[in-house]
């Protein structure tokens, strides 16, 4: 049976993460500070171990890793929103690089014998490079402390195993949608803010003519992704953009959920933000060639996430 750490799992993508390793069969423990995540994420099976901890307490991040010797170890704890990086830059590098170099300092230094380290790194290190769609060589133009850490950290995992012979791997999420995303702040993704207008029946704004274009990617298909990734033991040392490889419009998100819950959207339009980016999206074949396909497009998905809402 494997054992497997999953930091940052009682927040969106973590916890839908540890629902599938627990379905496999895997015992995995979580640590999460719950500054994003909720404890209630998390699910309720003897297989499951959660520690209500911050990745930056060394001490016990060591001794955790050196009394488990886990199997996988898969890196979310983050924090996630790039407007707090930017209102807390030294926090956010303790904890989005610092607190990730010292786990793999400590893989290092104790020679623990890990299946595969998995490192969560995000698009927004693409910037405002207008190349599309973007491959994981494509220019980088990191333009905030999230930005600049993800990219940072990505290298350190990759290099780390290159170095010293740990299997790691990175991959670059895109706009992950699904069950659980938080709509806490209006910096959270843009598809978990309408869903909570569409909920409250409150007016969602749109920034900009509604021709914007991202790169959605549902919850089901990343978790995919992060189990290939992980499980494929050759595939090592090398970093993957994880996307759906579809770019749609908010204007056409829109039309999709009006028909989703048949009745039409509040909508207050406004000017387009400071810094926004007109169009992302991912070129997802170096993971296609490792077996990855996404299932579901974006009525699918977002029919999935309104309905885990109203169950
Ligand atoms: C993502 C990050 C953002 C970062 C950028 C850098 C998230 C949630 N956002 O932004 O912090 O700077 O990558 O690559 O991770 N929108 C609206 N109405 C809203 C909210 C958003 O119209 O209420 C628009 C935005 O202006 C944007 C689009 O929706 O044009 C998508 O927004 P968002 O979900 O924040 O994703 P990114 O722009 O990709």
């Amino acid at each position: 049976m494997n054992k497997d750490l999953v930091t940052g799992g009682a927040g969106f993508i973590g916890s839908n993460l540890v629902d599938q390793l627990v379905q496999d069969g895997d015992e995995v423990i979580v640590v999460d500070d719950l500054s994003m995540g909720l404890a209630s994420n998390i699910p309720t099976s003897p297989k499951v171990t959660f520690y209500e901890h911050s990745i930056t307490d060394h001490g016990f991040m060591k001794d955790l890793l050196l009394e488990e010797q886990f199997d996988y170890i898969y890196l979310l704890a983050a924090i996630a929103s790039v407007a707090d990086s930017v209102a807390r830059p030294y926090e956010t590098h303790q904890i989005n690089q610092e607190a990730n170099i010292f786990i793999l300092e400590t893989i290092r230094e104790n020679k623990l014998p890990i299946k595969k380290v998995l490192f969560t790194s995000s698009a927004a290190i693409y910037g405002n490079n207008p190349e599309l769609p973007k491959h994981e060589d494509s220019t980088i133009d990191p333009l905030t402390p999230y930005a600049i850490d993800k990219f940072a950290t990505e290298r350190f995992v990759i290099d780390y195993g290159k170095l010293y012979n740990i299997p790691t791997v990175a991959v670059r999420f895109f706009n992950v949608y699904g069950p659980r995303q938080n709509p806490k702040s209006p910096y959270s993704g843009v598809l978990s803010l309408i869903t909570q207008a569409a909920k409250l029946q409150s007016a969602f704004t749109i920034f900009g003519d509604g021709e914007q274009t991202r790169d959605f990617v549902f919850i089901q298909d990343v978790i995919q992704a992060l189990e290939l990734l992980s499980k494929k033991s050759e595939v090592i040392h090398q970093v993957f953009n994880v996307g759906a490889g579809q770019h749609t419009s908010l204007n056409q998100v829109i039309k999709v959920y009006e028909q989703i819950i048949n009745r039409d959207l509040q909508i207050i339009r406004k000017p387009e933000r400071t810094g926004d980016i007109k169009n992302s999206y991912a070129d997802i074949n170096s993971l296609r060639k490792i077996g990855y396909q996404p299932h579901y497009d974006i009525s699918t998905g977002l029919k999935l996430y309104w309905e885990s809402l109203t169950d």
